[in-house]
């Protein structure tokens, strides 16, 4: 089968700092996958360098067989790569419902310089199935700041969705979220992404969430990816064990 995104020989440093080494990875159509990885092993760089915030040193991405590599996000997501991320980036001074109208006029027109230019027929009625999808009815009104941790990352995630992409990176999408409620959000959010094609790729520090949403999982540790495959392998892997999940000391 032909990968949707192939990543190849990614390399990236920072200074002294390496955070990518030789990272070769692929996805394809609809899958789900699981990134996994201590602190600082590379695994929001692997996700600024595929979408466009950071440019690989060396390497190449190509995403349904063109060349994206080192194209600037605005760029990369036109070709149908988008993410959320680990902090939530709303506009504070509005509602889910208005930062959502935004993402939508911008990403049907471009040139919106209001959200209030958005509130038309069309947009509205894609506005009201988001927010079905994503169960924000009832938070649609309030503002960003007065919203639980989980809701705004669902919406910063429905926004990333507007523009309809193949691919979506979800960096720490249970980050900053109550254990309990990891589960429900997580259900919510594969919910809303199921029945399109998107692949997504979420980077996850709960090995329990891992295995029950990723089909495979990749573990980064110190830039590099050391495992890769069925969630099972992965996490029963020694290597993953001792420098991931902290299982072997
Ligand atoms: N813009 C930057 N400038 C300098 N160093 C950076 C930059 N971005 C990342 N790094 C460094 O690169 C390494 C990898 O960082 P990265 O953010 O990719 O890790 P991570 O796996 O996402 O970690 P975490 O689980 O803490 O989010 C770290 O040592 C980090 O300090
Ligand atoms: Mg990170």
């Amino acid at each position: 089968m032909t990968a949707l995104i192939e990543a190849r020989g990614l390399h990236k440093s920072f200074g002294a700092v390496v955070a990518a080494r030789d990272v070769s990875v692929m996805a394809r159509r609809g899958e789900r996958v699981g990134l996994i990885g201590n602190n600082g092993a590379g695994k929001t760089t692997f996700v600024n360098m595929v979408t466009g915030y950071v440019k690989p040193d060396r390497g190449s991405i190509l995403l349904d067989g063109i060349d994206i590599t080192g194209l600037p996000p605005r760029v990369v997501s036109r070709h149908g790569v988008s993410r959320s991320f680990q902090m939530p980036q709303l506009f504070q001074s509005m509602t889910p419902e208005e930062n959502m109208l935004m993402a939508l006029g911008i990403a049907r027109s471009e040139r919106l310089s209001s959200w209030r230019d958005a509130r038309t027929p069309d947009l509205m009625a894609e506005l009201h199935d988001l927010l079905a999808r994503f169960r924000l009815g009832e938070y649609r009104d309030r503002s960003i700041a007065a919203l639980p941790g989980g809701v705004r990352k669902l919406v910063d995630i429905a926004m990333a969705v507007t523009r309809r992409p193949k691919l979506l990176l979800l960096d720490e999408p249970t980050s900053g979220v109550a254990a309990e409620e990891k589960f429900p959000l997580m259900d919510v959010i594969m919910s809303a992404l199921a029945g399109g094609e998107v692949a997504v790729l979420f980077v996850e520090h709960d090995m329990e969430i891992v295995a029950r949403y990723a089909e495979r999982v990749l573990a980064f540790y110190d830039g590099r990816v050391i495992a890769d495959d069925i969630p099972t392998t992965v996490l029963g892997n020694e290597e993953v064990q001792r420098y991931v999940t902290g299982i072997v000391q």
